[in-house]
């Protein structure tokens, strides 16, 4: 790419993204799984590691996490552990980007992931190069990217932020009178400059799974749920955060499930929640926000298929060989660091976040 043409929206939109479909894995019996389990638990012991889990991954690979003392999480909370722990190395269930984060903020430890192919359409949509030439544009702006990016992306920008913490994050800039160059989720960006009235110059990524809820589909579905509270992830589009009765992070709407009086929940984010959800409040009925397939096909269902590449089969393999450990240039992870701690010390000074959601809490 070369830095001397002038960069269009429109010819970032056109990146191509390559969406997977969902993989499948060989069935277990019961006591298979069981002695996989048990399995995965005596590594993770003798090689002094923990499983770091996000909330979208299988369900089984969340209790195991908990079982094992490692942590269950949103984006945030996965990178803050990571660094609190005194393990040795860190198992990655989510995408890349999470272990991208975990690597850069220990490069002491020896982070794995079961899949290092588990990307996300939203670092896949932002090319470290093309979102250099983008900013050497607008040198003027304040580059802020979300944490759905590259080491790379991360590298050449002045803050990270997660969902849980954009908000804040950006009004502090706003306060400071700073426009901000803003990549790469458009819809969380947009809805980021509707909740700041900031100046933001959006990189126009989506997140492929949360940009099938339908803002129509949903508002027949709230007609027959009156009284169900909407919960919204806010990389969906307007037409669905508009409908949203708590829009937020991963963490901030299982909060939602436990502490509204509502019985009965929609929720717009991927279906891997669920799992968290029900332990949590074993009492309330959550339904799934509709999607364009609305039970069709696999790639409008809401669930990411790339977190869908982390396995009990593949956890356990990665341990046994020491595979797919995550790698970054040391010049890269020098600068990438700079950011995300920023990021984590505004979140200690304004205590935002916290412990992950515990079960029963
Ligand atoms: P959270 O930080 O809210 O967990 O979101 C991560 C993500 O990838 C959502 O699609
Ligand atoms: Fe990326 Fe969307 Fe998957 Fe989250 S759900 S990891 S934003 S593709």
């Amino acid at each position: 790419m070369s830095t001397t043409s002038t960069i269009t929206l429109e010819q970032i939109a056109k990146q191509p993204i390559e969406v997977p479909p969902h993989p499948t894995w060989p069935s277990l019996s019961a006591e298979q799984r069981d002695a996989l389990r048990e399995h995965i638990k005596r590594m993770l012991v003798q090689q002094n590691a923990v499983l770091v889990a996000h909330y979208y991954t299988d369900g089984e690979l969340q209790a195991l996490a908990e079982e094992t003392g490692g942590c269950v999480a949103d984006s945030l909370e996965m990178a803050r552990f990571g660094s609190e722990s005194s393990a040795s190395t860190l198992v990655v269930a989510g995408v890349r980007f999470m272990g991208e984060t975990a690597k850069i903020l220990n490069p002491e430890k020896r982070v794995l992931m079961p899949d290092l192919a588990a990307t996300c359409s939203l670092d896949e949509g932002c090319p470290a190069e093309l979102f250099a030439a983008f900013c050497d544009q607008h040198p003027e702006r304040t580059v802020v990217v979300y944490a759905n990016t590259s080491a790379a992306v991360k590298a050449r920008s002045d803050w990270v932020v997660t969902s849980s913490i954009a908000l804040p994050i950006v009004r502090h800039l706003a306060a400071r009178g700073e426009t901000i160059l803003w990549a790469p989720d458009k819809h969380l960006g947009h809805y980021v400059e509707r909740m700041t009235g900031a100046d933001l110059l959006l990189w126009p990524g989506a997140c492929v799974v949360h940009e099938e809820f339908k803002g129509f589909a949903l508002e027949r579905l709230r007609r027959l749920h009156p009284e169900a509270a909407v919960l919204v992830h806010p990389e969906s589009p307007d037409e669905v955060v508009d409908q949203a009765d708590v829009v937020g992070s991963t963490t901030q709407l299982i909060r939602a499930v436990v502490d509204m009086p509502n019985r009965e929940f929609i929720v717009a984010t991927d279906e891997g929640i669920f799992w968290k959800m029900h332990q949590m409040a074993p009492d309330k009925k959550l339904i799934e926000a509709p999607t364009a397939g609305e039970g069709a096909t696999c790639e409008s269902c809401a669930h990411c298929p790339w977190m869908a590449m982390n396995s009990l089969q593949n956890l356990a393999a990665v341990l046994e060989s020491g595979n797919n450990e995550v790698q970054i240039e040391a010049s890269i992870g020098e600068r990438a660091v700079l950011p995300i701690q920023r990021m984590l010390k505004f979140a200690q000074e304004h205590g935002i976040g916290g412990k992950q959601t515990p079960a029963g809490a």
